[in-house]
């Protein structure tokens, strides 16, 4: 079966099937992606992939080769 390469922000990298969700991937990754409304509105779950902002929780993985996850909030606000 078709593998995703996912590197994250915390310099781990795992595999996952194309179509899981974020938060799912990033939980085996043991990265913490904050959540609000879990619904797609707040934005609270935004992060960057392959320099594309997407919302974790309603967005899925998409069908790639591999990815490149990066935080999208400024963490000094
Ligand atoms: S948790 Fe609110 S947009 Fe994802």
């Amino acid at each position: 079966m078709k593998k995703v390469r996912i590197n994250w922000p915390n310099k781990k990298s795992t595999n996952c099937s194309p179509g899981e969700e974020w938060l799912k991937a990033a939980y085996d990754a043991n990265v913490e992606i904050p959540t609000g409304c879990l619904v797609g509105s707040c934005g609270a779950c935004e992060i960057e992939v392959n320099g594309e902002v997407i919302r974790a929780c309603i967005d899925k993985v998409p069908d790639k080769k591999e990815l490149k996850v990066e935080f999208f909030s400024d963490p000094y606000w």
